[in-house]
């Protein structure tokens, strides 16, 4: 027999998941046009080399669903927007009006162990701008992404958006506790990973890799010890002084002036991919039982350069229909969305042509009617309407079409009239505008 369970890690959206599905995306569309950003799309499967070039080991090894077309080539659903859109931008680097703004909502696919705000493929709400390399864009970003929660009703207490820079850790690493370019990417791992760890756990693996690294031991303690400062003023003098940091102030000044003030340093914050090159930040739930990030993203200038182009300046996030939907559950603020179809005609004479008519009228105007067109008892097609949700039942008989006026019933109440095709049309409208 065959299952009516979906692939493991994937979803089925029935009528009622893809309306709200809609429903969030076109508040995200709605936000992101008022700022000028324009949707783009590419297709779900990418040569794998799209990934390999920077996306980062654990990506392309351990997450894609990489197979061979029947071409032999080596393909992969996509598992991210980034470098597709990093080509789409290549391809007409001349051409484009710079600064670009682009969004998409695709479909990707993660070979993941499924678990809370982690399936193995979700919808990402994609923005990016090209052309812009100071952190006015990150700025523009960060902010966009707070009014999209706001939009839903959250408030700043319900998140937090934690920002860090790669420059900072690359220096930090590299220059500060002189590590060489493999130890200091295993170390940087070992710190992406860090909140999952326990404490001990994470030392004993730290420890392990400074002394393969033949540095002193003492560095492990330090570096644990730099890891615990909540805020760039507790930093040791030489580290806090250091460029990329003072960015990340100005950053927090400039969105703290727009309202955004639930911004915070965080120096454990690591971003998995290996193309970002300086800002970055992620958006959590503050409520510890929601940990996973809402949003993720940073500055990534090298990507387009990748495809044979004049690099641009780059920085964009993603945002996840998951945990998207798993914050506003946490928060009570996910919407219940009720169907599209206003009203749910029955029809009862003999008449039906001029019935159809009076219905084909009424979806002219902009009134979404479902028929039922089957021969049940009237008290079953009633039954049908309630099961399906839908507010009004309309009915049409010989009587009612003899004097251009229908009965329209409110189920829920049990309220009814007789009204002509413009009195409907105009209710129906009123009452759309008011739910
Ligand atoms: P990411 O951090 O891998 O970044 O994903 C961004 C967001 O997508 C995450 O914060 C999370 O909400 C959601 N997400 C990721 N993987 C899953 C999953 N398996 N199940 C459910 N939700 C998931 C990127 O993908 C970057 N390419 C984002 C970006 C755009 N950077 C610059 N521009």
């Amino acid at each position: 027999m065959l299952s009516t369970q979906p692939y493991k890690g994937t979803r089925d959206f029935y009528p009622e998941d893809k309306r709200l599905q809609k429903f969030l995306f076109n508040s995200v569309r709605n936000c992101l046009e008022k700022y000028g950003y324009e949707e783009y799309d590419a297709p779900i499967i990418e040569p794998i080399e799209m990934f390999t070039a920077k996306s980062g080991e654990e990506i392309v090894n351990e997450q894609t669903y990489l197979f061979e077309d029947r071409g032999g080539r080596q393909v992969t659903l996509r598992p991210e927007m980034t470098p597709s859109v990093s080509r789409l931008v290549a391809g007409r680097r001349q051409e484009l009006a710079y600064p670009l703004r682009w969004y998409s909502i695709p479909n990707l696919w993660r070979y993941e162990r499924p678990q809370r705000g982690r399936l193995r493929e979700h919808w990402q709400i994609n923005v990016d701008i090209f052309g812009v390399d100071s952190i006015e864009a990150e700025s523009e970003l960060i902010r966009i992404a707070d009014e999209m929660l706001k939009t839903f009703g959250a408030t700043s207490d319900q998140f937090v958006i934690k920002l860090n820079s790669r420059k900072f850790v690359d220096f930090l690493f590299l220059e500060y506790f002189k590590l060489d370019k493999k130890s200091a990417a295993k170390v940087i791992k070992l710190i992406d990973r860090m909140h999952k760890l326990e404490p001990v756990k994470f030392k004993t693996t730290l420890d392990e890799i400074i002394a393969e690294s033949k540095m002193e031991s003492v560095i492990a303690d330090q570096i644990t010890e730099l890891m615990t400062k909540k805020n760039i003023e507790y930093l040791p003098l030489d580290v806090r002084s250091h460029s990329s940091l003072q960015s990340l102030e100005l950053l927090m000044n400039m969105l703290n002036t727009q309202g955004v003030t639930n911004v915070i340093f965080d120096i454990t914050l690591m971003r998995g991919f290996d193309y970002y090159t300086d800002v970055v930040f992620e958006i959590f739930d503050t409520n510890p039982e929601n940990s996973r990030a809402i949003m993720g993203g940073g500055r990534y200038d090298g990507l387009v350069g990748l495809f044979g182009v004049e690099p641009i300046a780059t920085a964009g996030f993603g945002l996840g229909d998951v945990t998207l939907q798993d914050f506003l559950t946490t928060h009570k603020l996910l919407p219940v969305v009720t169907t599209e179809t206003d009203i749910y005609a029955i029809t009862l004479g003999n008449n039906s042509s001029a019935a159809n008519e009076m219905i084909s009228e009424l979806r002219s105007k902009g009134i979404n009617v479902a028929v039922d067109i089957t021969d049940r008892k009237l008290a079953s097609k009633i039954k049908t309407a309630s099961k399906k949700n839908i507010t009004f039942v309309m009915f049409i008989g010989d009587h009612e079409i003899e004097k251009n006026k229908v009965v329209l019933r409110n189920l829920p109440n049990g309220d009814e009239a007789s009204y002509s095709v413009d009195e409907i049309v105009k209710f129906i409208k009123n009452y759309r505008s008011q739910k």
